[in-house]
């Protein structure tokens, strides 16, 4: 299929989809709309362990707004020049294919969009997630780009599309991730830095610890580079709770912990990430 959801599948019959109206349909008859918003529901319900698989509206909104108000900015811009340089090992350097994994809200999708704009390709973006409400917002945000509701583990992606894959904060699913790159695509994985919210850890822990920070290789994969981003973020109010609830220690965090930090007024903190890139082999 060419146009917008070129990247994507049928997710029943992995067959190519062919748009009729706003309806995208397979050889095999099955049929998916294209919600208001612009994006495509590809999650066979029988593929959903829970009625709303992944962020939690509420989260996807905290989410929202604490991107949006700038603070992880630095990410951002970094993951926009490495972009830029990997575009260009793509196959069309002026037409990079970019797909988001577990693309959230879709701040990161966008950050690569506008840096590579910037740079002057016109990059085919597509995304993913398995949150509808993130998913409706990344694609209301960003209309020139395809989001679908979908799984990492089983991709509605067709084969080799993608020339960069980006994974931030979301689930490594390294088989559907080689299947979906070109050969010799790019994989931009963020991890945390071992400094990455520490001011955070030490109010929600007695004893808080840094991030284990060893690299990690990926059968498939060559580790290529690594790009670590560090800096020192000031919230206050509300921006508290919303990083709180965008991260891990949101589930784990011992009553006190939370307490501690819903008294704060303001929080300082150091973030950190690690773009490590890995090359499809
Ligand atoms: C920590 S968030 C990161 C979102 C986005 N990449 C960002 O950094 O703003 C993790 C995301 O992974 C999604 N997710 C969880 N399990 C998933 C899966 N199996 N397939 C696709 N997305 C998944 C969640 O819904 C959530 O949006
Ligand atoms: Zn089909």
């Amino acid at each position: 299929m060419s146009g917008k959801f070129a990247a994507f599948r049928c997710p029943l019959c992995a067959g190519d989809l062919t748009a009729e109206g706003r309806t995208l349909r397979c050889a095999g008859r099955h049929s998916f709309d294209v919600a208001g918003e612009g994006y495509v529901n590809l999650l066979p319900p029988q593929a959903k362990r829970t009625k709303d698989p992944g962020d939690s509206r509420e989260m996807v909104a905290a989410r929202r707004r604490f991107l949006q108000a700038g603070h992880y900015a630095p990410f951002g811009e970094a993951l926009g020049e490495l972009c830029c340089e990997l575009a260009q090992t793509a196959r069309d350097p002026h037409a990079p294919h970019l797909l988001d994994a577990g693309c959230g809200e879709g701040w990161y999708s966008r950050a690569a969009a506008a840096a590579l704009t910037a740079a002057g390709c016109t990059p085919r973006v597509a995304g993913f997630d398995i949150a509808k409400p993130a998913v409706r917002l990344a694609a209301k945000a960003q209309p020139d780009a395809a989001f679908a509701v979908a799984g990492s583990f089983a991709m509605p992606v067709q084969d080799g599309w993608a020339d960069l894959l980006l994974n931030i904060f979301s689930p490594m699913a390294r088989e559907e991730f080689l299947r979906v790159l070109a050969p010799g695509g790019a994989l931009v994985y963020a991890v945390p830095g071992p400094e990455h919210l520490y001011g955070l850890k030490e109010v929600l822990y007695d004893t808080p610890y840094k991030n284990p920070c060893a690299p990690v290789d990926y059968e498939g994969f060559a580790r290529e580079s690594e790009r670590e981003v560090t800096a020192r973020i000031r919230l206050e109010g509300g921006a508290i709770a919303d990083l709180f609830s965008m991260t891990p220690y949101y589930w784990k965090t011992p009553r006190e912990g939370a307490a501690r930090l819903a008294a704060l007024q303001v929080l300082e903190t150091d973030i950190q990430f690690r773009f490590v890139v890995y090359r499809k082999q």
